[in-house]
């Protein structure tokens, strides 16, 4: 019987912290309720996602992945040759793929997620398809302290597309630059997906689809906490609305009350007058210029970015000392 030589391995990066009833009812508890959107991702909300990213309202997704058919090879002469290329929340590994196809000499890949079983079978199922590569999987919260594998390589390069920065607070995404910079030491480079401050209207339309799938995915946390945390949340009770916010740069997400009401959550209570909303997420658009001002404030020199011809969505290469 023939062997085949695997070619992935699995790596523990560190322990996700998980009190998602602590965080959810600190959240509820405040002056202004808001959850984390990463609690958005259960089952059916990662599906739901996956069907925003295939609306014809949300451009994100398939811009991004415009922007990275168009200039993979630009992009793979930007990182160089003897190169590990890691990829923050990996997911299903699928975009990379894109910029694979312009990276034949890469020796080393190496998938951090935070969902262990779902990471390990994209590895081994990428793995597979590029038998020359070494996929080194990495199970962690990558916004946390992590344990990288002994790699090769000369240097790294941090792949993070999609946009997920948008999601961060101002100062969240200033520790989290600081710290990519620092693991990017020396000689690194930072390949980031960044959505763009454009005509409103196009904004406010990605985020309030026609068919309402954005409004499942936003509702569909509710659901999430009844099952998961024993609320009493009424679905039919609690509307979507979601609105760009010129002076703060953001889309913002809320699940606004429709009337007064009061529900449980394990066994507190949590009381909303009518028109009350739980805030629920922000995604964060920035002009190029202003993401370079901030990456360079975290210790990054911008290299280069690359955009679609509309100037809706950019992919900044940074690269450290
Ligand atoms: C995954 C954070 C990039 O902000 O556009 C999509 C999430 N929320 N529709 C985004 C999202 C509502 C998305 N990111």
């Amino acid at each position: 019987m023939k062997t085949v030589k695997s070619n992935v391995h699995y790596h523990i990066g560190n322990e996700p912290e998980t009190d998602m009833y602590g965080e959810v009812l600190h959240g509820l508890q405040q002056e202004k309720k808001f959850i984390s959107p990463k609690y958005f991702y259960d089952k059916k909300g990662s599906e739901l996602f996956e069907a925003i990213t295939m609306l014809s309202e949300y451009y994100p997704t398939r811009t991004e992945l415009l922007i990275l058919n168009k200039y993979k090879h630009e992009m793979a002469k930007a990182i160089g040759s003897d190169t590990a290329l890691v990829e923050f929340g990996s997911g299903s590994s699928e975009k990379v793929r894109t910029l694979l196809e312009a990276m034949p000499e890469l020796k080393e890949y190496v998938p951090i997620d935070i969902s262990k079983d779902f990471l390990y079978q994209s590895a081994r199922a990428l793995s597979m398809e590029y038998p020359h590569l070494d996929v080194h999987a990495v199970s962690a919260d990558y916004t946390d302290k992590f344990e990288m594998p002994e790699l090769s390589s000369k240097r790294k390069a941090v792949f993070f597309p999609g946009s997920t920065i948008g999601n961060f607070e101002p100062q969240e995404r200033m520790n989290f630059l600081k710290m990519t910079a620092e693991f990017l030491k020396p000689n690194g480079g930072l390949l980031i997906g960044v959505d763009m401050k454009k005509d409103h209207a196009v904004l406010n339309a990605a985020y309030n689809d026609n068919k309402g799938i954005t409004s499942q995915f936003n509702t569909n946390l509710l659901n999430r906490l009844n099952r998961e945390l024993l609320a009493n949340f009424d679905l039919e009770k609690f509307k979507h609305h979601a609105f760009y916010h010129a002076e703060k740069g953001r889309i913002e997400m809320h699940l606004v009350s429709l009337i007064n009401q009061m529900i449980t959550i394990g066994d507190k209570n949590i009381s909303f007058s009518e028109g009350e909303t739980i805030h629920t997420e922000n995604s964060y658009k920035f002009t190029i210029k202003e993401f370079q001002h901030i990456a360079k404030a975290c210790g990054f020199t911008p290299k280069q970015v690359w955009c679609d011809d509309k100037n809706w969505f950019s992919m900044h290469y940074l690269v450290v000392e």
